[in-house]
């Protein structure tokens, strides 16, 4: 009797091999292979043979380019996201901490639909129906074409799609919906995968324009396998301080579009609302403490002010402490090896905490300045007005480098009653606003 062979699958990128390893080789994860059984091994055979189909390559010149077809979302913010509406059979991913809102987001852009005829399917794997009719209540979602299905089997939620028609489906969340074909535990690597690939292939069978909420890990990608991220056409993250009202959703990989647009929401008692106008909503004028500097971010074509807030205390540890919230900790800590050298300002036996205020990521580096500002405010226990804003970019040699927009990142200080601005060069055009132009880093100190 031949032998069988055994095959083990890494849980966190779904590499295979014939001999369990304790590192995986390709995703550099330990200890996460595990023995697949016979069916697994079956399923797995089968997905890799499926490519019979004889299909001819083209040449690009003979192509011609489908138009896409989008529907709106009827709601502004998310059209805006995802490039000018939903695209029908396309599937998106959105993920974000628990509590930030995507239940309610997608219960919201569900109803509108409804509202405008379509047929929506809500399946939740996390909720009751009685929990999400709560909800529902909340949002003014109680549609007569909204449908609800609280089910965690793959099976059954394909049997209600065929069951009836619908134009959207939503999936909440992928790592509770689980297949009774394979054997693997809900949220592994193999089910993610599988009931990806199985609403994949409804989708675009039936043109149904699908969303998938995704947990997301600690350290903010979506929970299981990044294959996930690769199978789907849109990855959308929900984020925000779930104690403060304002929401952003970024757009992260759109086939469909670019990504460089956020949406902005309100989180109320009564509700999810559009943001509407938000540049003045990310920092406090009234405060004058030390440890606070004003920027100007760019958040596609939407300049918004933030307060960049930095803490400089002795450190009583070995090695002091060094943490960004909403920035980037390299970065950080490239800054404050800059200040060190450049300064001399000693900053090595000092714990550094930074926070950009309203749960705000800051994804461009034009808020360097900033962030410096604020911390060398903190140091020296001098507050800087909330009058000037700081914008540029920081190079590793120390100098400041001009940033993108900065026109229009000035004007809308201007709009929000901002008198000075400290960046590498003046503006092009007017803008009413007193600018200082400031190209090296030691030059920040005596400004101060
Ligand atoms: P939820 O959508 O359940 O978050 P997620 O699905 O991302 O885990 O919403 C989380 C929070 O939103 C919840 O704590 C209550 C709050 N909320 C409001 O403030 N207003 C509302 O109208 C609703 C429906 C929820
Ligand atoms: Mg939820």
């Amino acid at each position: 009797m031949a032998k069988t062979k055994t095959t083990f699958e890494c849980q966190h990128c779904g590499w295979t091999t014939s001999k369990w390893v304790g590192k995986c080789p390709n995703c550099g994860a330990w200890d996460s292979l595990v023995e697949l059984n016979k069916e697994q091994v079956e399923f797995l055979k089968k997905q890799k043979n499926s490519s019979t189909l004889e299909a001819k390559a083209k040449s690009i010149k003979d192509i011609k380019e489908e138009e896409i077809k989008r529907f709106s979302s009827y709601d502004s913010e998310l059209d805006n996201v995802l490039g000018g509406g939903i695209v029908p059979g396309s599937l998106t991913l959105i993920g974000g901490s628990p509590g930030v809102g995507k239940s309610t987001l997608l219960l919201k852009i569900a109803s509108n639909l409804s509202k405008n005829g379509k047929n929506v399917l809500y399946v939740s794997g996390e909720e009751s129906a009685s929990q999400i009719k709560l909800r529902a209540n909340r949002l003014d979602a109680n549609e007569d074409t909204l449908y609800l299905l609280s089910e965690i089997r793959l099976e059954q939620i394909l049997a209600e799609l065929e069951f009836r028609e619908y134009d959207f489906l939503i999936i909440d969340s992928i790592q509770t919906i689980y297949s009774e074909n394979i054997s693997s535990a809900p949220g592994s690597v193999t089910q993610v995968r599988q009931i990806t690939f199985e609403l994949m292939r409804v989708a675009k069978e039936k043109e149904l324009a699908t969303f998938i909420i995704g947990h997301i890990t600690k350290d903010g990608s979506i929970a299981g396998p990044r294959i996930l991220e690769h199978m789907v056409d849109t990855v959308l993250y929900f984020e925000g301080d779930s104690s403060k009202e304002l929401r952003i959703l970024r757009g992260f990989k759109n086939r469909f579009g670019a990504t460089s647009e956020i949406g902005v929401f309100e989180m109320r008692s009564d509700g999810l609302f559009s943001a509407g106008d938000i540049s003045s909503r990310f920092f406090n004028r009234n405060s004058n403490q030390p440890g606070s500097a004003l920027t100007v971010v760019m958040e596609g074509s939407r300049p918004i002010i933030l307060e960049v807030q930095a803490l400089v205390s002795e450190s009583h540890l070995p090695n002091a402490k060094r943490q960004a919230t909403g920035f980037d900790n390299n970065r950080l800590n490239m800054l404050l090896a800059l200040l060190e050298r450049k300064l001399d300002i000693p900053l090595s036996s000092f714990d550094v905490f930074v926070n950009i205020t309203g749960g705000i990521k800051i994804t461009e580096p034009s808020a360097d300045l900033a962030v410096l500002a604020a911390i060398i405010s903190s140091f020296r226990n001098r507050a800087v007005s909330k009058e000037t804003v700081f914008i540029g970019e920081v190079s590793l040699v120390g100098d400041i480098r001009e940033v993108f927009g900065l026109d229009a990142r000035l004007k809308e200080a201007k709009l929000q009653n901002i008198t000075k601005a400290i960046t590498a060069k003046k503006p092009v055009e007017k803008t009413g606003i007193k600018v200082y132009e400031v190209n090296e880093v030691t030059k920040l100190i005596d400004w101060f």
